[in-house]
């Protein structure tokens, strides 16, 4: 299946670089050329003979050793290679690929390849959950890095938490179908609304909510990694547009429905991850309110739905929505599927620690009319987007034949 690809696995010092020589040997078995370049820590938790044996190729771990197989061996591997992994990638090599940092053979070529990078993060949870790993994270996601996993469950350390790197096996399903240009998705046309609503009172002020917009983002990022064609209609957020999105931005309930109902009749899967201002106020002042020491009574008056209106509206489409809770969650996302008329319905109780508004990671339920659901461990927000591309995957496959 890689027959004629050229993969460089980079190796960092974790303990799971020891999984990196199932994913050597499992790119070998489909017929993938793959060169090995280690940092000098990753050497302390599996010796270069095995990866060398298995990759049957010289693996590379200073700058300064002789050349193995080329004259200037960082720039020739780096522009021979089609793709490159880090597996495991340390919350050490994360922070200097963020900032472009060359000290060794593997930081090197890094910063030399034009090929696409993929990072398999492995580390303990408190430091994956560390605001400097996660806006390292987000920085390598702006430059079109793809980050897969980690997952959740027991860590080295003796703790359960996410952090650990995701299995071989799934590692090399995800570079499989990235080199062989099979997004699931392609040829489809999706539309993500992300973030959360402004209303305006006056000039100055607005009615908010607390959705920072990173789920939305996420999903539109793994939509399009899949392949489908992916328009974000954003609400105000701090996130940049995911390499290949086109996003439209927009203020209000209002100007996010006319953004999403324009264009629905060509989309062929609509995923409403935005938090919509359920109302809005009644008039909105023309210039900035004026204190006068008073009580002031706000009027309101509703905003249209635009899930459940996508919902009367849909023919072949699919139809995803959300629903943050804070309490009887599974009663009122059941409900509210229904109500709605969705394919499918993500479900999280956005009170749980690891799960909800801002957070890096979310704990959901995917619920479906006819009763499944899945209840997925605490995951990083775009393997949640990821798993849900995957659903969405089936249920488009199920549309077209019906
Ligand atoms: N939604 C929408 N338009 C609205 C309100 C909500 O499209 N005016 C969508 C959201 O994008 C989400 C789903 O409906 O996909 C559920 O949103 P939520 O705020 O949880 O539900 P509500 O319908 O507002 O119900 P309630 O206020 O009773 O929780």
């Amino acid at each position: 299946m890689l027959s004629g690809k050229k993969i460089l696995v980079g190796v960092t010092g974790g303990v799971a670089a020891y999984k990196a020589a199932e994913i050597i040997s499992r790119l070998r078995k489909l017929n993938a050329e793959v060169h090995v370049a280690m940092t000098k820590s990753a050497t302390e938790f599996i010796a270069p003979l095995t990866l060398r044996t298995l990759s049957a190729n010289p693996v590379y771990v200073d700058m300064f050793d002789e050349p193995k197989l080329w004259n200037v061996e960082h720039i020739a591997l780096a522009e021979h290679v089609d793709l490159v992994i880090v597996a495991p990638a340390t919350a050490n090599m994360l922070a200097k690929m963020a900032i472009g940092l060359a000290d060794d053979f593997l930081s090197t070529v890094l910063l030399a390849t034009r090929a696409p990078i993929f990072v398999a993060p492995a580390m303990n949870h408190a430091m994956y959950l560390h605001p400097a790993t996660q806006d390292n994270l987000a920085r390598l996601v702006d430059r079109g890095i793809q980050i897969i996993g980690p997952s959740t469950g027991f860590q080295a350390c003796g703790t359960e938490g996410i952090g650990r790197m995701s299995e071989a096996v799934e590692i090399v399903e995800s570079l499989t179908r990235f080199l062989s240009g099979g997004g699931s998705l392609k040829g489809k046309k999706a539309l993500v609304t992300a973030g959360g609503t402004q209303e305006p009172l006056d000039p100055v002020r607005y009615l908010g909510n607390r959705s920072s917009g990173r789920m939305g983002y996420a999903i539109a990022q793994a939509l399009q990694e899949a392949g489908a064609e992916t328009v974000l209609v954003s609400a105000p957020t701090d996130f940049k547009t995911p390499p290949g999105v086109t996003r439209i931005s927009v203020q209000t309930a209002l100007e996010m429905y006319d953004a999403v109902l324009e264009r629905f009749s060509e989309i062929d899967v609509v995923v409403k991850a935005a938090a919509v201002a359920d109302y809005r106020p009644a008039v909105q002042a023309e210039q900035k309110i004026k204190k006068n020491g008073t009580n002031r009574m706000i009027e309101l008056v509703p905003n249209p739905d635009i899930l459940a209106e996508l919902g009367r509206r849909k023919t072949s489409q699919v139809l995803i929505g959300f629903a943050a809770e804070t309490e009887n969650l599974l009663a009122n996302a059941q409900d509210k599927m229904h109500r709605k008329n969705v394919n499918l319905l993500v479900a999280n109780d956005v009170t749980k620690p690891g799960a909800g508004f801002g957070s890096p990671t979310n704990i959901v339920s995917f619920l479906f009319p006819d009763g499944r659901r899945i209840d997925f461990p605490q995951m990083s927000k775009l393997e949640v987007a990821r798993n849900l591309v995957r659903e969405i995957a089936s249920l488009l496959d199920v549309e077209t034949k019906e």
